[in-house]
């Protein structure tokens, strides 16, 4: 699924980003850009990584 609309960014795309070592936002936005055109998935993409690092 979509989760950042700015840059066609999906919850895999952010999900495969923390299996390669990114643990914030900030790593996330660094590699793809995520949340860092109007914001919105910003809160989203947060939940994602969480949920992602427990997992891992
Ligand atoms: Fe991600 Fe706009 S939806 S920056």
């Amino acid at each position: 699924m979509y989760v950042c609309l700015c840059h066609a960014i999906t919850d895999t795309q952010i999900k495969a980003a923390v299996s390669q070592g990114d643990c914030s936002l900030a790593d996330v936005k660094k590699r793809l850009g995520v949340a860092d055109q109007c914001g919105k998935c910003a809160r989203m993409a947060t939940n994602i990584i969480q949920t992602q690092l427990e997992y891992e």
